[in-house]
């Protein structure tokens, strides 16, 4: 695996890879679901490519920025061992250099969800991705459904500006007992790794409730709810049944395909998860 450090240096290495090229692009704290991700690029694409690059931009005033779980040594050994042949590990300044100054927005769907907690969060990552794809030139580009509305988000923008390259999303990877995957998991205790079983658990009733014949978007919302309130180290940021592709909130009766979504807090560690109904 080549790693290069400047937008430059990656660019005339990535000219002499034979095409098609697959990227995945990452903040760092490389997981078993990440590398699901490099695995399905690996298997359908002639070279893949990668980014490490923990965006500032995308972090808000409070979150964890300073204390992400991100060790670069291990990322790039990770990286490597699953195939990775090219990878852009740039500084912030190489990124943002003096006198940045441009914002890309995607309106409507960046308001709900994630968007409505974390203002300005997507506006950071469409800008990054807007940039990582213009640098990297991929033919594809792998993102997990783990992070859905970031998926939906990048979705229109490739959309609305008509890029050159196609959105692949491959499933959220659990641990056995349901916990979905994710680098911030390093944060919990024993205690709230338990409590945080609740995401999963509740998820599974709505899920199992929809197959038996349940519609009423608040009666499933509603058993989500339950489950994650009965767990003293969960504080509910949301629980979303909502439309699959605008994500607006549903009512009444749910029709057709739904997303259902939930953020909380255990402890001070923020988490999501979702999954499709229907
Ligand atoms: O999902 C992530 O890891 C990040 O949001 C991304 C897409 C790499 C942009 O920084």
């Amino acid at each position: 695996m080549q790693v290069t450090r400047t937008i430059a240096e990656f660019r005339a290495a990535r000219a002499t890879l034979p095409g098609p090229v697959g990227l995945f692009p990452t903040l760092g704290g490389v997981h078993a679901g990440h590398l699901a991700l490099v695995d399905a690029a690996r298997a359908a694409n002639a070279s893949v490519v990668s980014t490490l690059f923990l965006n500032p931009t995308q972090f808000g005033e409070h979150e964890d920025l300073d204390r992400y779980p991100a060790d670069e040594a291990d990322d790039l050994g990770q990286l490597e061992a699953h195939g990775v042949d090219l990878i852009l590990v740039p500084s912030r300044e190489e990124m943002y250099a003096a006198g940045f100054d441009t914002t890309v927005h995607v309106g409507g769907i960046t308001d709900r969800l994630e968007g409505a907690r974390r203002p300005g969060h997507f506006d950071g990552v469409t800008t990054v991705v807007l940039k990582l794809l213009n640098i990297t030139t991929p033919d594809r580009a792998y993102f997990g459904e783990k992070d859905a509305q970031q998926l939906r988000v990048i979705r229109q923008l490739v959309r609305d500006l008509d890029l050159p390259v196609e959105i692949v999303a491959c499933p959220t990877v659990r641990d056995p007992d349901g916990l979905a995957l994710s680098s911030r998991n390093a944060y919990l205790s024993s205690e709230e790794r338990t409590a945080a079983l609740s995401l999963s658990r509740g998820m599974g009733l709505a899920s199992d409730a929809f197959a038996a014949g349940e519609r009423d978007a608040e009666t499933l919302r509603f058993l989500v709810r339950g489950e994650l309130e009965a767990e003293p180290l969960v504080r509910v940021d949301y629980v979303s049944l909502a439309h699959d592709e605008t994500l607006a909130e549903l009512q009444g009766e749910v029709t057709g395909t739904a997303l259902l979504s939930l953020a909380v807090h255990v402890g001070m560690t923020h988490l999501i998860d979702n999954v499709t109904l229907g």
